[in-house]
C-alpha cells in the first residue's frame, strides 16, 4: 500500500541537457497513473527516477512514508516491467518468475507457493519449464509482468510494456493488466501503478488518471473523461481525442455573440457566452473535436461551409476532410448517417455543438472557455 509523491523533480543529464523542469505528481494509494506523451518528453527519465535507475538533480520522490531519493532501486518497494521484457535468457521461466525472492532468500516452499499462484493468475502455469527464447511475445510479457507482481512491491512501473506486441496482443494484454489491477485493489494488495506509453487508447482506457506531458513538463493530470472534454491547453487538446482536434485561428465577437473563422462566421448562445473568460487574448484558435461537428440539414441557417476534399469510410462511422479557404476541417459522421452521395469537390455545410467548442488564447495557448463537466 503506498502512495507516491513528486515533488519538484528535475532531471539535468551529464551533458548538462535539462530533460525533466520540476515536476509535481501525487500518486493515490492503489491510483493507476498512466504518464503520455511524444517521443522525447521525458517519460522514461521520470519513470526511472522513480524506479532509482537514474538520480535525481533536484526535488523529493516519496514512496509511502519514506523519502528514496538516495536509496537504491532494490530497498525502493518497487517494481518495473519494460517494454523489451528483460528476461534472463538462461533460465527457464520458473527461475525468471522465483529470481526476486531467491535475491531476498525467501524459504524454498514460499516461492514455489508465489510462483504458482503467479503462474496460475497469468496463465502461465503450462510455460514454467520453458526458456525464454520459446515464448511468443506475448507470453514473455506476461512472465515479465508476473516477474514484477511476485515481489509484492508498493508501486508498479511500467515503461510501455506492450509496444513490442501486435495489435491483436496488445489490446488482450491492455485488459488483463487493467483486470489484474482491480483484482490487486478489491483484494487489498499494494496495487499502485505508474505506466508509461504514447498510445492513446492504453492512456484512455487504463488509466484512472492521465498525466500528459511535453518537454519535461506536465501539461495537464486528470481523468480520462475529464482530459477529453476539459483540456486546459492547446496542446492537450490536440495530443488527446482522434482524429485530432480541429483548431483554427479565430476571431470573437462578443457583442454579436458570433465566432469568425477563415471568412466565415457563426453564432454562439448562452452556453459559450457563459463559460467565456472575461480576459480573452486578443488572438484566439477555436477548437473543435470532429465527433462535436454535423452536417447540417437542408436549409438550415447560419451553417458553416467547405468543400469536401476527401472521405474515408471507417465502418462505425465516416471522416469527412473538408476544405474551408485552403484549412483541413475534420468532421466525423455516424456510419449510417452519410448516404455516399456526397463526392470530392461538393459543397458541405455543417454545424458546430456549442457545448464542445473550446476557445484558446493563441499566445498562451490557455483553454479559455473550459466547458462545465456534469
Ligand atoms: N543519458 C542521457 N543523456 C542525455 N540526454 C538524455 C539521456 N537519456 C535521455 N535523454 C534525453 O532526455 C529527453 C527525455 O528522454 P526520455 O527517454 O525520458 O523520453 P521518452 O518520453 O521516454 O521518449 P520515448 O517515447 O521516445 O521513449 C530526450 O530529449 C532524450 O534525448
Ligand atoms: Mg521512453
Amino acid at each position: 500500500m503506498a502512495r507516491l509523491q513528486i515533488k519538484n523533480v528535475e532531471k539535468v543529464y551529464g551533458n548538462s541537457f535539462k530533460a525533466v523542469h520540476g515536476i509535481n505528481l501525487d500518486v493515490a494509494d492503489g491510483e493507476f497513473m498512466v504518464l503520455v506523451g511524444p517521443s522525447g518528453c521525458a517519460k522514461s527519465t521520470t519513470l526511472r527516477m522513480i524506479a532509482g535507475l537514474e538520480t535525481i538533480s533536484g526535488g523529493q520522490i516519496t514512496i509511502g512514508d519514506r523519502v528514496v531519493n538516495n536509496l537504491p532501486p532494490g530497498q525502493r518497494g518497487i517494481s518495473m516491467v519494460f517494454q523489451n521484457y528483460a528476461l534472463y535468457p538462461h533460465m527457464k521461466v520458473r527461475n525468471n518468475l522465483a529470481f526476486g525472492l531467491k535475491l531476498r532468500r525467501r524459504p524454498k516452499q514460499e516461492i514455489a507457493q508465489a510462483t504458482a499462484e503467479v503462474a496460475e493468475t497469468l496463465e502461465i502455469g503450462p510455460l514454467l519449464d520453458r526458456l525464454p527464447k520459446q515464448l511468443s511475445g506475448g507470453q514473455a510479457q506476461r512472465v515479465a509482468l508476473g516477474r514484477a507482481l511476485i515481489k509484492q512491491p508498493e508501486v508498479f512501473l511500467f515503461d510501455e510494456p506492450l509496444s513490442n506486441l501486435d495489435a491483436k496482443l496488445r489490446a488482450s494484454m491492455r485488459v488483463r493488466i487493467a483486470d489484474l489491477h482491480k483484482r490487486l485493489k478489491a483484494e487489498g494488495q499494494s496495487s499502485t501503478v505508474v505506466y508509461v506509453t504514447h498510445d492513446q487508447t492504453e492512456a484512455m482506457t487504463m488509466g484512472d488518471r492521465i498525466c500528459v506531458m511535453k518537454d519535461g513538463h506536465i501539461m495537464q493530470v486528470d481523468a480520462p473523461v475529464a482530459l477529453y472534454h476539459r483540456p486546459q491547453n492547446l496542446f492537450v487538446a490536440g495530443f488527446i481525442g482522434s482524429p485530432e482536434m480541429n483548431l483554427v485561428p479565430a476571431e470573437l465577437d462578443r457583442q454579436g455573440r458570433r465566432i469568425r473563422i477563415i471568412g466565415q462566421s457563426f453564432g454562439y448562445g448562452d452556453n459559450l457566452a457563459d463559460r467565456l473568460e472575461a480576459d480573452v487574448g486578443r488572438s484566439i484558435m477555436l477548437g473543435i473535436r470532429p465527433q462535436h461537428l454535423r452536417l447540417a440539414k437542408a436549409g438550415e441557417q447560419d451553417a458553416l461551409e467547405g468543400k469536401l476534399a476527401h472521405v474515408e469510410f471507417m465502418g462505425h462511422e465516416i471522416d469527412l476532410f473538408v476544405d474551408i479557404g485552403g484549412t483541413r476541417v475534420v468532421i466525423v459522421v455516424p456510419g449510417d448517417s452519410y448516404d455516399g452521395k456526397a463526392i470530392s469537390g461538393d459543397t458541405v455545410r455543417f454545424v458546430p455543438s456549442e457545448p464542445s467548442i473550446h476557445l484558446f488564447d493563441t499566445e498562451s495557448g490557455r483553454n479559455i472557455s473550459l466547458p462545465n463537466l456534469n
